[in-house]
């Protein structure tokens, strides 16, 4: 089976063919960095034109790629949400119009649903694993028990994780996309310069909080600021987002293991999962308990159109005839409304 995966629900356009037996045929992304930078960040209107632009070379480029014709296609998967409303609008219809026009399957997409499944793209993972899914717009822990059986174990009170480090890298003038250049600062910079504050690392729960880090940042920039105090505060944040992702995961593998007497695999996905020394944190603390990390590539990490081909392939698996014609994009669709069933 091969399946046209299509992602429009921020700033990559990207259209790519993947088969069930996790051949990646073609994953061709267009990233809008460029466009955005010198807004400082991703601006809706911008996004949406830009997508209408590319979205139909895009996916001529990937089937072109992949040696194969629209005919050859089983079924096309699309991002419905959650993510930017124009944006989706695009990818949507465009992949909705060719499915009707074809008369194949048609799968919405759930862009969360994608990430928590990628890492079974590229490895061959059994469920249950724990989950740290951390992109732009999400923090969450989630214990993965099988396709559609996702429970939520906490999630961020407030901003992302990778919305802070993009907001982090624009009060240290590191430029956009953030998460990139933070980690790059940080190479060079002294984890242990800057005592920052773990908000809610203490509380018995697995949820986060990254709205009084960012604020503690802008709190201990010494003014005037040189270079060093740039990298060794782009290093602590770092390790301080470490910290906080260590010891939530810690407490979240103790709780599965009173529950199942066994420790799970961990999985980390999105955005941010992409950073070198936060998934080395987490494959250490993996290693001390003795089970594995799984991560995508980075390129499977951010957003891209294998993962919804991916994802559409799993829901399948699952149900094997999907028309989803009269779905809708939602820009505020959750994983837990996706889910079949939760303990
Ligand atoms: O998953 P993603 O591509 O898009 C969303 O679904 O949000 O994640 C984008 C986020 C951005 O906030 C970006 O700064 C962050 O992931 N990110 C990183 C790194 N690469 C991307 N954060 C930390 N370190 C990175 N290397
Ligand atoms: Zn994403």
């Amino acid at each position: 089976m091969i399946v046209l995966g299509i992602e429009t629900s921020c700033d990559e356009t990207s259209a790519s063919l993947v088969s069930s037996k996790k051949e990646i045929l073609s994953n061709i992304i267009s990233s809008q960095i460029d466009i955005h930078r010198p807004y400082g960040g991703v601006v809706p209107e911008i996004a949406s034109r830009s997508h209408v632009e590319k979205i139909d070379k895009v996916i001529e480029i990937s089937l072109n790629k992949a040696k194969i014709s629209l005919k050859e296609v089983d079924a096309i998967a699309a991002t419905a949400g959650p993510g930017l409303i124009g944006g989706l609008m695009v990818g949507f219809l465009a992949s909705k119009a060719i499915a009707i026009s074809a008369g194949k399957p048609f799968i919405a997409i759930n862009h969360l649903e994608a990430h928590a499944l990628t890492p079974r793209l590229t490895n061959n993972i059994d469920f249950p694993y724990l989950l740290l899914l951390a992109s732009g717009g999400h923090t969450q822990l989630l214990e993965i028990q099988g396709i559609r059986k996702y429970k939520l174990l906490g999630t961020t009170l407030d901003d992302a994780c990778g919305e802070c480090f993009d907001k982090v890298a624009k009060m240290l003038d590191l430029g956009f996309p953030g998460g990139p250049a933070i980690e790059k600062a940080a190479l060079v910079g002294d984890n242990e310069a800057f005592n920052l504050p773990k908000p809610m690392i203490n509380r018995n729960n697995l949820d986060f909080s990254f709205a009084g880090l960012k604020t503690a940042v802008m709190n201990h920039i010494p003014s005037p600021i040189s270079k060093k105090n740039i990298n060794d505060m782009a290093a602590s944040f770092q390790r301080t987002v470490g910290d906080i992702f260590c010891k939530k995961i810690d407490r979240a593998l103790l709780s599965f293991y009173k529950k199942y007497s066994y420790m799970p695999n961990i999985v980390i996905s999105g955005g941010v999962a992409s950073n070198q020394y936060i998934k080395k944190r987490i494959d250490d603390l993996s290693i001390k308990n003795n089970i594995k990390l799984y991560a995508p590539p980075k390129s499977l990490c951010t957003d891209n159109g294998a993962m919804i081909a991916w994802a559409g392939i799993e829901r399948l698996n699952l149900t094997p005839n999907i028309f989803e014609y009269d779905v809708d994009v939602n820009p505020r669709w959750q994983l837990k409304d996706v889910s079949l069933h939760e303990e």
